[in-house]
């Protein structure tokens, strides 16, 4: 019998949940727990990279399962566990650094960037893709969903894995680590934040999934728009109001926005009240099931132990072929 195929991805909790999180990566994440063998984890040691409160490390871990359980994930259908519930990963991470060439790392976008805004070039933010690769690598996995900006992580990854392959394999053994695919869906790859750059919440630019109405609502009529005035027709494919609509409202929809705005005479102010109205009933039923999961008190606990027990069962398995490999 084929083996089903394995995914996996990850997610830092490092601040709130927004919308390019959810369309960039959650949601393909969650409708693929239904094609394979998901596994999802909360990236907490990667987060220590830039998060120094370990309250709020604890409580942004829990938020995040909390918030991926609201969003669809199904715990009887995709594990999820916190990163730090397997520490073999961090073993792995070693002996993968032991083959990983420093100037593959310096040429990583992530790391410059994160410096250039300020952040201190802590050897843990350098190497911070060799132990994005352990977490992959570490459960086998065939596909990896997740937003543009995770690729070049990826790229690494199976560098890193076909390095350990080369320099530990034989064509007897075959290949000791597998090399995954990303899987970054087109239509969502980048959703825009409201000054229209890509939605982070490094820039301050989100619009977070479960924040409160009127909150949401000023970060939605706060969109950065051009002076075109109300009457005079508007270009829909320039406008961060229908590339955000385009996520949440029906095709039909969506034409009828396209088609006002290059006719003219209505405001934007109006266009993002009705883009508000479809983002608070798309989430709605999620918020719903927030509140259900939160009278639940042991829940989320429960979840991540079980979550954590799969990926330890598999973790384990693959740290004693390489561990075998490398002559551990
Ligand atoms: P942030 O940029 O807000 O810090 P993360 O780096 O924690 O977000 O991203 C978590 C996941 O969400 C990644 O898979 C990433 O690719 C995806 N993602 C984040 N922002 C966006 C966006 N604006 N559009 C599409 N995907 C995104
Ligand atoms: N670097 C990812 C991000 O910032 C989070 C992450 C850590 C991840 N390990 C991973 C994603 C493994 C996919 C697979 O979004």
């Amino acid at each position: 019998m084929k083996k089903p195929m394995r995914i996996l991805s990850g997610i830092q909790p490092s601040g709130i949940l927004h919308i390019g999180n959810y369309f960039g990566m959650m949601r393909p994440a969650i409708a693929l727990q239904d094609e394979g063998e998901a596994l999802y984890f909360i990236a907490d040691y990667h987060a220590l990279t830039s998060l120094r409160d370990p309250i709020a490390l604890r409580e942004n871990s829990r938020r995040v399962a909390l918030d991926f359980l609201a969003c669809g994930l199904n715990p009887d259908k995709a594990a999820l566990f916190l990163q730090s519930d397997v520490p073999q990963v961090t073993e792995l991470a070693w002996i993968l650094s032991t083959v990983t060439p420093v100037s593959r790392l310096e040429l990583a976008h992530s790391y410059k960037d994160k410096v250039a805004r300020g952040a201190a070039a802590a050897a843990g933010l350098f190497t911070y893709p060799v132990l994005m690769a352990a977490d992959i690598l570490i459960y086998d996995s065939d596909i990896v969903p997740v937003g543009k900006d995770q690729k070049q992580h990826i790229e690494i990854t199976r560098d890193i894995a076909a390095r350990i392959n080369e320099t530990f394999g034989s064509a007897r053994k075959g290949p000791i680590l597998k090399l995954p695919e990303p899987r970054i869906q087109k239509q969502t790859e980048v959703v825009p934040g409201i000054d229209g750059q890509k939605m982070s919440k490094s820039y301050g630019n989100t619009i977070d999934i479960f924040g409160d109405e009127k909150e949401t609502r000023k970060r939605v009529m706060s969109i950065v728009t051009d002076s075109t005035l109300v009457e005079a027709p508007k270009n829909p494919d320039a406008s961060t109001i229908m590339q955000l609509y385009g996520l949440v409202a029906s095709k039909d929809e969506v034409q009828e926005m396209r088609e006002q705005f290059r006719k003219g005479g209505r405001g934007y102010g109006d266009f993002k009240k009705q883009l508000f109205e479809k983002l608070w009933d798309y989430f709605a039923p999620m918020r719903k099931r927030r509140d259900e999961i939160l009278r639940d008190k042991n829940y989320i606990d429960d979840v991540l132990e079980r979550g954590a027990r799969r990926a330890n069962a598999i973790a384990h398995e693959v740290m004693k072929r390489v561990r075998a490999a490398v002559g551990l």
